[in-house]
């Protein structure tokens, strides 16, 4: 059943099949983020924007049984997807809190770390949504965010052009749902006001290949998002063909390439 939600990307079953394929293809990165970061057994880790919890439930296996993943979501069919890897996983020790970030408090707990990944850009608030945040994150705790600081970073090389136009589609939509694509761009000015000192800011940018496992993520946004943007009313299926003969042919170009939409790390230390 259609689950109403404001949320542009939707939460239907191939979104969630979708952020478990992007969760696959960055996991190499985010565990050395958290790595990096500190998180080991023990720790509490706040997940904000959980989805489906595919980082929460990797976080959760770290944390351990002494340690706690706290994940707050607003999506039911994301919350009970999470609650079924709890339990197939055996996993005690993620607390699920169903919850509009906008709208809710968030759950006080003693957190050592807080993990936020392609969420501020999909909030209409951000300054609320960093004032939330920084408002239950404890003394010496830690921020991590993953998200878009340029998004038209996205290209093909040779360009293509109609996937640039579906690129401005996909901006157009998110922004006009009330999100930011460029959601990490405000994050210094922000976590500044609200107590945070930044500890590293990377930029994740990749030039990747056909062949590459991580080509697989941004062209499957695409198939997703072409039928998101059907059903929107955004563009029609002639549009959607064009988009789709575009990549099958640079996906027979060897010489072909694709930037990826620059990600950018945060680590910030509330002081
Ligand atoms: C692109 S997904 C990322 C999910 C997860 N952080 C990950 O990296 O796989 C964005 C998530 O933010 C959630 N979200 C967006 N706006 C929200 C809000 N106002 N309150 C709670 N969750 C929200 C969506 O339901 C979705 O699960």
């Amino acid at each position: 059943m259609a689950e109403k939600s404001e949320y542009v990307l939707g939460t239907h079953g191939e979104e969630l099949a979708r952020l478990g394929l992007q969760h696959s293809v960055w996991r190499p990165v985010v565990l050395d983020c958290w790595q990096k970061a500190g998180i080991t057994v023990g720790k509490r880790v706040l997940d904000v924007g959980a989805g489906p919890g595919y980082a929460a439930t990797d976080l959760a296996e770290i944390v351990g049984p002494t340690g706690e993943v706290v994940a707050l979501e607003r999506s039911q069919n994301f919350i009970r997807a999470l609650e079924a890897t709890c339990r197939a996983r055996s996993l005690a020790n993620v607390k699920i809190h169903e919850l509009d970030l906008m709208k809710g408090d968030l759950p006080r707990r003693d957190y050592d770390f807080a993990w936020c990944r392609w969420v501020v850009s999909f909030v209409n608030d951000q300054s609320l949504l960093i004032e939330k945040l920084c408002g239950v994150m404890p003394k010496g705790s830690i921020a991590i965010f993953h998200e878009y600081g340029h998004y038209e970073t996205w290209r093909f090389f040779p360009r293509l052009p109609v996937h640039e136009r579906f690129r401005e589609q996909v901006i157009a939509t998110w922004r006009e749902s009330g999100g930011e694509p460029d959601g990490a761009l405000q994050l210094p000015g922000l976590l500044g006001e609200n107590g945070f000192v930044i500890r590293s800011a990377t930029p994740h940018i990749f030039c990747l290949r056909p062949s590459d496992y991580m080509w697989q993520w941004p062209t499957t946004f695409i198939e997703t998002y072409l039928e998101r943007l059907i059903e929107m009313g955004r563009i029609d299926h002639q549009f959607a063909d064009q988009v789709r003969t575009a990549l099958a042919t640079a996906e027979k170009n060897p010489n072909a390439r694709m930037l990826t939409p620059l990600v950018l790390e945060i680590i910030a230390e509330k002081l």
